[in-house]
């Protein structure tokens, strides 16, 4: 019988030798849909790699006097390496530079140029004669060429643009009424009143300025710049539209594409238009997933709070990260890393409810039976709803993961991991085993608590496969006897007569207190040290004010839920702050500080009550507050509802 087919992405991921625990959510995600799916009996693509074009790169890569490629390459291992320590189970590691890639998103911008949605226009930039150089606003310095130092002018550079205002209409109507393309459901209204509704500009392309690109097969004095090229790979990995082995055909489109919710809007706008244009069946669903926020703000290598997945798998072990975080963040929303919630998490529900379990179980079977897995003999109170409760496990668990929840379909095992630790206080094997007229119904709860505990093992594996075949080996099975998913539907699978392991423990208990001050002083080495002898500085004090002054001000708390660059001014971000039950546009000088995309999610304090002004043709209602210390800038943050008044 075929197979049914089964295509799941991650982005690429841009070449950074940081990848952080952040990134790696995306990755470890897809790992476990990947996994659940060959289970259930799916031919299974899942396609990860990396992004590796753009003048950021060959900036970084000449700077270091390397040419770009051979630079990205060491990273490219290094995020290769963290995915084998990770345990990802990737089909295909599409890179950005691959010949393959490259000539397939050639073609893919000749069919488009062919059939008119991208012409040739112009792009607005500084520019540097002497250097041939175009920079943007945030690189240039009072007007002066970062590089030479000479004047920077104003100028034009031509530009290739894909017709993306020409899908409009099409796009808006995709996500009001298809609401199975964009999940969770709450991004949808961003896209639509942020994005769509405003007005969609063509996008720019192609570029002159640098040359660590695809080149445009039919001008190669341009590259073709970032997303056509990234965005490209979720198909030209398949093959298209070069016909090879029919992958295209057997996998496109895709089941699921899982983004962070900062690239939703290149995912959900220019992807869908990109494959309208080239006449293309959508993906069946984009999942713009939540952020793992520390401290509130989002990890990034420049704040010095970022989390090493590698570290973290080195002490706990890959199989506690990938369960803590799938279960401890519901997959569409942000939540906050501490090592406290991952030790709790580990503790609690491994060391405790799952790794007991097995242990007591594996203990007990050599102790009263002299570990040999007995036949179940006497029936007795409480079997028959073990029983239920582990055999029905499977299809609760189904539903869950089908809706990419994660953390319910843990919760779900869970249940059943619990009601076994229940069954041995119910049955209390010690007492039986204490009289030789219950041995029969001894042999009968031992049996029950270890095929369970085979249930659980199968119903983990996409989430922690290295603890299922641990179990196994404890519970003396073999892979093929009773291991594959549909075998969690029936009780009774396990072997009878065959003999435990008992090994060392699954989830070794961890001191948290001691653990603690041991990761804090590891963070506390890390960290980069601010110079200690700084000059003292002059605080400057503005003239007094009475409370009367300050009461004019209106502060209030605000959520930044969308953030972009300004269409005009590279120095300037236009942030969409909601303020209780309003939403309003506010400028801020702070694209030097701040991705956009960093800023999305993040409470902020703001004036709500100055004068609305139009800042380079965009309105601002409002200003955010940030302190600046010389060059470092960190937004006056509250950590409370939108709409709360500071005072
Ligand atoms: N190269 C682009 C994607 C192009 S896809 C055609 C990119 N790369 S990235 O390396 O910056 O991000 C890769 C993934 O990591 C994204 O899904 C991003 O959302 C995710 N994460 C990065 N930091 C994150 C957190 N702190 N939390 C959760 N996921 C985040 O974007």
């Amino acid at each position: 019988m075929n197979k049914k087919s089964f295509y799941i992405t991650t982005p690429i991921y841009y070449p950074s030798s940081n990848l952080h625990i952040g990134h790696t959510y995306t990755t470890v995600a897809a790992d476990a849909m990947a996994r659940f799916k060959r289970a259930t009996g799916h031919d299974v693509m899942f396609l990860t790699g990396t992004d590796e074009h753009g003048q950021k790169l060959q900036t970084v890569a000449t700077e270091k006097g390397m040419k770009p490629k051979e630079y990205i390459d060491t990273i490219v291992s290094g995020i290769k390496d963290l995915w084998s320590t990770m345990e990802i189970s990737y089909d295909h590691f599409i890179r950005t530079t691959d010949e393959d890639h490259k000539r397939r998103v050639q073609a893919i911008f000749k069919k488009l140029y062919d059939k008119g949605d991208i012409y040739k226009g112009e792009y607005e930039g500084l520019y540097c004669t002497p250097c041939e150089s175009f920079w943007t606003e945030t690189q240039v310095e009072d007007g002066k060429c970062p590089d030479c130092g000479r004047p920077v002018e104003k100028t034009k550079e031509e530009a290739y643009f894909f017709k993306l205002s020409k899908y409009q209409d099409r796009l808006l109507q995709l996500l009001e009424e298809n609401p199975e393309f964009l999940e969770p459901a709450s991004r949808k209204n961003e896209m639509i009143n942020n994005f769509i509704k405003p007005g969609l500009e063509d996008l720019c392309i192609s570029r002159t300025s640098f040359d660590w690109g695809i080149k445009v097969p039919i001008d190669e004095k341009h590259v073709i710049y970032v997303w056509l090229d990234a965005l490209s790979n979720y198909i030209t990995a398949l093959g298209y539209p070069e016909t090879t082995e029919g992958k295209f055909e057997k996998y496109w489109p895709a089941d699921v594409q899982l983004v962070g919710k900062e690239i939703v809007r290149f995912h959900t706008i220019i992807w869908p238009a990109m494959l309208m244009a080239l006449d293309l069946p959508l993906p069946k669903k984009v999942f713009g997933h939540g952020w793992i926020l520390l401290d509130g703000g989002k990890m990034s290598k420049s704040k010095g709070n970022v989390v090493d997945p590698a570290v973290l798998v080195e002490k706990y072990g890959v199989d506690a990260l990938k369960y803590f975080l799938l279960r401890e963040y519901s997959f569409g929303q942000d939540g906050v890393f501490t090592n406290e919630v991952l030790l709790n998490r580990i503790n609690s529900d491994l060391a405790n409810d799952l790794g007991n379990l097995v242990s007591r179980t594996v203990a007990m079977v050599e102790k009263y039976n002299d570990g040999i897995m007995p036949a179940p003999k006497e029936e007795g109170e409480f079997d028959e709803n073990l029983k239920l409760v582990a055999v029905t496990a499977a299809k609760l668990v189904e539903d869950k993961m089908n809706k990419l929840d994660f953390s319910n379909a843990l919760e779900e095992i869970w249940k059943v991991v619990r009601r076994t630790n229940k069954y041995i206080d119910e049955t209390t094997p010690w007492i039986l085993a204490k009289n030789e007229a219950d041995k029969e119904r001894l042999d009968t709860v031992l049996y029950n608590l270890a095929e369970t505990i085979r249930i659980i093992s199968v119903l983990i594996l996409p989430f922690m496969h290295t603890t299922s075949k641990k179990i196994w080996t404890q519970l003396g099975m073999n892979e093929g006897q009773g291991t594959d998913w549909e075998d969690t539907l029936q009780f009774g699978n396990l072997q009878i007569g065959t003999k435990v392991e008992k090994g060392a423990a699954l989830f070794p208990r961890i001191d948290i207190k001691k653990e603690l001050e041991e990761l804090e002083k590891e963070t506390k080495k890390e960290e980069p040290k601010k110079e200690e002898k700084k000059e003292k500085k002059k605080v400057e004090q503005k003239p007094e004010i009475t409370i009367d002054d300050f009461d004019k001000v209106d502060l209030k708390v605000g959520q930044i839920m969308a953030c972009e660059k300004h269409p005009k001014a590279d120095k300037l971000l236009v942030s969409q702050v909601k303020i209780g039950d309003e939403v309003r546009p506010i400028v801020s000088g702070i694209a030097k500080h701040f991705k956009p995309e960093e800023l999305v999610g993040r409470k902020v304090i703001v004036v709500t009550n100055l004068k609305p002004i139009k800042l380079r043709g965009v309105e601002s209602r409002g200003m955010i507050l940030a302190a600046a210390d010389g060059e470092e800038l960190t937004l006056a943050t509250a950590d409370i509802g939108d709409g709360a008044q500071v005072s």
